[in-house]
């Protein structure tokens, strides 16, 4: 996990906002980073600096003429050696005194002392937010490389609608965790992901799928954005959140994943077909609810385009460099895996024998095996979903590096 071991300082501005910083706060230490919270004067007012002590088990500093020991002052020590610092909830007020370069503050201060990336959420009033000031406070910060993450529309602390919300901890914390994976081993490639199951509609109501859950092909493009790529998630319907920082595409049927993966084929380095799609739909699709009757109902079905075999008849430099494919067997494993190997002209197959009660799906892990030309299966050990995605980036990386430097 990318945040593990990271010194993290989480800047806290006054704004009614504060109260879910603890919550940003607390994910980051479960995450295994070590937070430095610095309160503004203002924040101190909306709470006390006891809860992020609490969540951190480290002191929370606001003075900046607090020497941390003899030798050290505060905001240097704090800025030297964060590997980030994030401001959740920044103010208009902090915005404009860091566009400025002010160093006012503990916090301001330390910002200006380090060179680590900087991570915004602004909070504050829409028309604050919206004023010509904040908004040109905002473009500098951003052209000196700050992430500023835009504030969510909805309801604010003045009763009325606007956009000005700080947005939840799982985007703050996405923003966080794309921002320090940026120099990663995957930086540079542009990445497309498919995941979830295809839905094959037989009428207005009812539809043939399958039992994936889409949850390997997620943590496969979470793990893809915090190791630097370019993301592309092709997701059929999963009931997954949207994952921050990457582009989605929501496609339904095996046809729409076809149409929407082939589109892209030419701009990306890597396919990761990491989606169950449907081998056969409904021959016709009843335009009304389909009703019952005395007599038996027989469907038609009809096959769907194998999207990696169109992938794999491409023109050389309209096909990916690298693709990905998998393969969900309930028997002969192997076997079943290296002939999809080779038919589908799959740089690695990743099989995983989904007929296992802690693997495959529905479940939060999963066991695999590794196959490429040339090379003995790899089997890896039963794992979360997400550390077997890092797993395979890490071979695909190696592969790549092996094959193109
Ligand atoms: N796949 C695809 N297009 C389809 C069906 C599957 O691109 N119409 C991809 C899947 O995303 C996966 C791989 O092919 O990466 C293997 O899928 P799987 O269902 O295990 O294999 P199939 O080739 O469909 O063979 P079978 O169902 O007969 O085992």
């Amino acid at each position: 996990m990318i945040l593990q071991g990271k010194h993290i300082v989480l800047g806290v501005t006054g704004g009614i906002a504060v109260y879910k910083a603890a919550d940003i706060c607390s994910k980051l230490v479960q995450a295994g980073a070590s937070v430095d919270v610095i309160m503004t004067e203002a924040a101190l007012a909306f709470m006390t600096p006891l809860t992020f002590q609490t969540l951190t088990r480290r002191p929370v500093s606001n003075d900046l003429f607090k020497l941390l020991d003899s030798t050290d002052m505060a905001h240097i020590s704090l800025a030297k050696k964060a590997d980030l610092i994030v401001i959740a909830p920044a103010t208009a007020n902090t915005i404009a005194k860091l566009a400025q370069g002010l160093a006012d503050n503990l916090l301001t201060t330390t910002v200006l002392a380090s060179v680590a990336p900087l991570v915004l959420a602004p909070a504050m009033d829409a028309d604050m937010w919206a004023h010509p000031a904040t908004q040109a406070n905002v473009a500098t910060l951003a052209a000196r490389g700050a992430v500023i993450i835009e504030p969510d529309q909805g309801r604010l602390a003045s009763g009325r609608m606007g956009r000005g919300r700080l947005p939840s901890t799982e985007v703050v914390l996405g923003a966080v965790r794309q921002t320090l994976g940026r120099q990663g081993p995957l930086a540079g490639r542009r990445i497309l992901v498919t995941a979830g199951g295809t839905q094959e509609p037989l009428d207005p109501v009812r539809h043939l799928t399958n039992r994936s859950s889409g949850r390997m092909g997620y943590a496969l493009a979470e793990a893809a954005r915090d190791a630097g790529a370019t993301v592309t998630l092709i997701s059929a319907p999963t009931g997954l959140p949207r994952i921050p920082g990457i582009e989605h595409v929501a496609v339904r049927t095996a046809g729409e994943m076809a149409r929407a993966v082939l589109a892209r084929t030419g701009q990306i380095d890597i396919l990761m077909m990491a989606a169950a799609v449907a081998d056969y739909r409904p021959a016709v699709t009843a335009m009304d609810k389909i009703k019952k009757a005395d007599e038996e109902l027989f469907l038609e079905l009809e096959r769907t385009e194998d999207i990696l075999r169109s992938v794999a008849s491409l023109p050389e430099g309209q096909r990916p460099r690298m693709v990905v494919g998998f393969a969900a067997e309930t028997s002969n494993l192997l076997a079943n895996a290296s002939e999809k190997l080779s038919a589908k002209r799959l740089d690695l197959l990743v099989a995983n024998d989904v007929s296992a009660a802690d693997a495959g799906f529905d479940v939060a892990t999963n066991r695999v095996v590794l196959l490429s030309q040339g090379a003995e299966p790899e089997a890896l050990p039963l794992m979360s979903k997400f550390q077997v995605a890092e797993q395979i980036w890490l071979r695909v990386q190696r592969m790549w590096s092996e094959r193109y430097g």
